[in-house]
């Protein structure tokens, strides 16, 4: 695909379908191809309906709560019959679970005939923002089923198990950013052809950063390893760090890990005494960011544990989550073992 810029000059780009067609191989090559050009298609039908914004009058919440507790907007319910209807009959796909279903969904038996692939996915991520008109995602992850007609434990799978994990950020473009085991690859959405075309080869996270996200406002309910890290880096070049940190939080994950991925960082949702266990959900939202992050060289934890290697419990279930650049990850791991260590 030729792109002619501003000043005329010619850029070649190629697009998703070719590059993966190189890139898949091994025994997933045909199933996965199978199935990204599905979540590529329901991403693309995602960016239209958040295109259009309050023009389609879908901007406000609906009365419902979801499995999580949380009220629904009518996009979540929107995104999420999307990405189910165009991803469930591609024949690959044996079983899928949403973040705003209380169940895994079914596959029908004639939709699943040629492999037992699991799609796990939260179909608009940092919907608080929807309405604000600020950049929201979509995030999945892929895994392999051992049965045909997969049960609920057949979703209970650690995050070293993923196969494939991307996200959609649906922002000032539209991005792709996906990980197959094998480096991190992003790809832009381009208007005139509807093509994604691969514009983020090989990414790369900064091993050191001076920028952290978190929300601030849970400060007096965070544990003191985060309180920590946290009151070293507002000390700046007057403390410990000598250096000055910089913080960001948009309130979509999405968005604050592409900003990672491009220019280092830290992100943390980590546990407080309020929510216990954080906000985020190991198997819709940690363990695919905590993939990519970890293909781009970056690290994750739970702050005890590498997140990729928690055993999940349930499908919905929690974790506090820290992930970005390695060296503040490890420092903020060791600032855990440090404080359980004098226990
Ligand atoms: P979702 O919209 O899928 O429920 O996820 C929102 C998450 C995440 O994207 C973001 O980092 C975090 O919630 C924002 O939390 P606060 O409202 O505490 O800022
Ligand atoms: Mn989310
Ligand atoms: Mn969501």
């Amino acid at each position: 695909m030729i792109i002619h810029n501003q000043e005329n000059h010619v850029t070649t780009f190629i697009n998703i379908s070719e590059f993966l067609k190189h890139h898949l191989q091994g025994e997933h090559s045909v199933a996965l191809n199978t199935i990204l050009s599905d979540v590529i298609e329901a991403c693309k039908n995602i960016t239209v309906v958040i295109d259009k914004g309050a023009l389609t009058g879908n901007m406000g919440n609906l009365g419902s709560e979801n499995i999580q507790g949380e009220v629904q907007k009518a996009l979540d319910v929107i995104t999420d019959d999307i990405f189910i209807k165009t991803c469930q009959q591609s024949g690959y796909v044996a079983g899928m679970a949403s973040e705003e279903l209380v169940d895994v969904i079914e596959i029908a038996d004639n939709n699943r005939k040629n492999g037992q692939y699991l799609l796990l996915f939260d179909p608009l991520d940092g919907s608080s923002n929807v309405n604000v008109n600020i950049s929201v995602g979509t995030i999945f992850s892929i895994l392999k089923s051992s049965n045909k007609k997969p049960e609920l434990s057949d979703f209970l799978q650690a995050g070293t198990e993923q196969i494939c994990a991307g996200y959609a950020l649906y922002g000032t473009s539209t991005m792709l950013v996906l990980t197959t085991g094998n480096g991190v690859n992003g790809f832009t959405l381009d208007v005139d052809s509807n093509e994604f075309l691969l514009t983020h080869p090989d990414m790369q996270i900064a091993k050191d950063t001076q920028e952290f996200a978190i929300n601030m406002s849970n400060y007096r309910f965070w544990r003191e390893p985060v309180q920590r890290y946290i009151d070293e880096c507002l000390q700046g070049e007057e403390g410990d760090r000598k250096k000055d940190f910089n913080m960001r939080w948009v309130a979509s994950m999405v968005a604050e890990i592409h900003r990672i991925l491009i220019r280092g960082g830290v992100f943390m949702y980590p546990t407080d005494s309020k929510s216990r266990s954080g906000k985020l959900r190991l198997m819709y939202e940690a363990n695919p960011m905590s993939f990519i992050v970890e293909q781009a060289g970056g690290a994750s934890t739970t702050g005890t544990q590498r997140i990729l290697e928690v055993k999940p419990s349930g499908i919905h279930q929690r974790v506090p989550v820290m992930m970005g650049s390695k060296n503040e990850i490890e420092r903020i791991a060791a600032y855990h073992q440090a404080k359980s260590k004098r226990k």
